[in-house]
């Protein structure tokens, strides 16, 4: 009998929500999974406390800004496959930290390629880029969109992306998905969706009155996190590296995400007003929802909307949640987490 010795993945990022379903993926297909973490992360164990509790999750401690971490990683890890999911990933906090932004995004990138392709040629690696990279480029967007970033954080992605492409040049497996958002109830509070689902869900049980938000009218293309991690892997068992494009190749303004989420919870909502003085009223009059200022971006992203035509001829590739259900999804969550009646990682 011949024992089929289990292919090993390194996931940088591994406490952000994609490190966390992507590992619970990975896992379920037989995969030795290794974490790459920082011991300071601020994001919530929570995500992956039960993949490590029940030793299925091996973490490694290291930062993508110290080299000597990076290295030990690796040897410790020895993957077939690396997904680097590791960024500073808000937009926002990019123009507040563009420095630290740079160091994570783009050089961290660097570091990881320089010192994986040294220790083994045929690594195969996945590196998360964004759609953030076509900023001003009016939609929809597809893999030969020109790209026209408008943050710190788009230009080092961008970066990143392009020396993702050199070394692909050069005959290394190194892969890029370009992501269009993509959510869940695992979603940092800090994100738009999740913002809304949590406070939607906290006004529902009388413990908050209204939320402040910034661009209404921005649109995004919002997809399911757990869909999104498929195409990743998926990207990783092609015969040749590639660049694809993941998206729903559905719109929605914030207003209309506020809509549905106002919707979904039973408390609909309309608007009065204009410009910073709009704002969101429930059916009773009362107003649930206004903007401040300080949640605009300098430079804004308006509208994005994918066209992933590529990754479904080649990959196979399809997203199973649609917006609605996307929505519906998180709001049931919260309202469970608010209730009290769910644990924080179950979906
Ligand atoms: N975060 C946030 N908070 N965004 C708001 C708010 C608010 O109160 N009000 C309006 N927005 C708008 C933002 O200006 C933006 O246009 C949109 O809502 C989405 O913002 P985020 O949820 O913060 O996501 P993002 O689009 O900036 O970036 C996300 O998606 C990218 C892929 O396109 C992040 O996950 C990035 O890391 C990812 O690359």
């Amino acid at each position: 009998m011949t024992l089929m010795k289990k292919k090993r993945a390194l996931i940088t990022g591994i406490t952000g929500q994609d490190g966390s379903y992507l590992a619970e993926f990975l896992i379920n297909k037989g995969y030795e999974v290794y974490g790459f973490m920082r011991r300071t992360s601020t994001d919530p164990f929570a995500r992956i406390e039960h993949l490590h509790v029940s030793g299925a999750l091996k973490l490694i401690y290291g930062n993508m800004r110290d080299l000597p971490t990076i290295e030990r990683a690796i040897e410790e890890s020895d993957p077939h496959e690396i997904y680097n999911l590791a960024a500073q990933s808000h937009v926002g906090v990019s123009f507040l930290c563009p420095d630290e932004t740079w160091d994570i995004n783009y050089m961290g990138v660097e570091r990881l390629l320089t010192v994986a392709y040294k220790h083994n040629k045929k690594i195969r690696i996945y590196q998360a880029s964004t759609s953030e990279m076509f900023g001003s480029t009016p939609p929809p967007q597809s893999e030969k969109t020109v790209f026209a970033p408008v943050s710190p954080y788009a230009e080092a992605k961008l970066k990143a992306h392009h020396l993702i492409e050199e070394y692909r040049a050069q005959g290394y497996f190194a892969a890029s998905g370009i992501l269009f958002n993509h959510e869940s109830p695992r979603r940092g509070k800090h994100f738009v969706t999740r913002k809304l689902t949590h406070a939607f869900a906290k006004m529902k049980y009388g413990m908050q009155d209204h939320v402040t938000v910034g661009n209404l009218d921005a649109e995004r293309d919002w997809g399911f996190a757990g869909d999104y991690v498929r195409a990743m892997w998926m990207m990783l068992q092609e015969k040749k590296a590639d660049t694809y494009v993941i998206a729903t190749g559905e719109a929605h303004s914030v207003r209309q995400l506020i809509e549905t989420v106002g919707s979904v919870i039973g408390m609909p909502i309309h608007w009065e007003g204009k410009g910073l003085k709009e704002v969101g009223k429930d059916e009773h009059g009362t107003i649930r929802v206004s903007i401040d200022k300080k949640f605009y971006r300098p430079r804004e992203v308006d509208a994005l909307q994918g066209d992933a035509s590529k990754a479904k001829r080649k990959l196979g590739w399809k997203p199973e949640v649609s917006f609605e259900e996307l929505v519906e999804m998180m709001v049931q969550a919260d309202l469970r987490l608010i209730g009290g009646t769910q644990e924080y990682v179950q979906q």
